[in-house]
């Protein structure tokens, strides 16, 4: 896995922490927020923004990430993720957001994934191990 500090870890948590109040999500009322390590070393938030046609919806992953890449960086060195729950485990990313994450991660094979509780407990996974073999890049079809 990556290395990454446990101050760092505890940061991350932090801000995810912090984004998860401003999540509009009137729906679900599942509230989720994140936040991404971009390799520029700064830090980028995101919540979970929910939409009346539901399959709108953008998790807080993506969000964050959206926003990093939208701001020029184009990779990130952890991401960690809290939920509602009062340990981890319960909002581990979506398939989608794990599609994306294999796409902006640095590596694949050490990137951490943060999963945290409200009480700070979280487990860390290496991106592969939620997502082993993601869509990558692709040849045009020339028929
Ligand atoms: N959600 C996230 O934002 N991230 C996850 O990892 C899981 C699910 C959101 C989507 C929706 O707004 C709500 O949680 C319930 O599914």
């Amino acid at each position: 896995m990556g290395v990454i500090s446990e101050e760092m870890i505890k940061e991350l948590i932090g801000c995810a922490k912090e984004a998860r109040l401003k999540a509009y999500a009137p729906y679900s009322k599942y509230k989720v927020g994140a936040a991404a390590l971009g390799s520029d070393g700064k830090i980028y938030t995101g919540c979970n923004i929910e939409n009346a046609s539901f399959g709108l919806t953008n998790c807080a992953e993506r969000t964050a990430i959206f926003k990093m890449v939208s701001e020029g960086c184009l990779s990130f060195k952890a991401l960690a993720v809290v939920g509602g729950g009062e340990g981890p485990g319960d909002s581990g990313p979506c398939g989608a957001c794990r599609q994306v994450i294999s796409e902006f991660c640095e590596d694949i094979n050490t990137t951490p994934i943060i999963d945290a509780g409200q009480n700070g407990e979280y487990v860390m996974e290496p991106a592969i191990a939620l997502y082993p073999r993601p869509f990558m890049k692709f040849e045009p079809n020339d028929d």
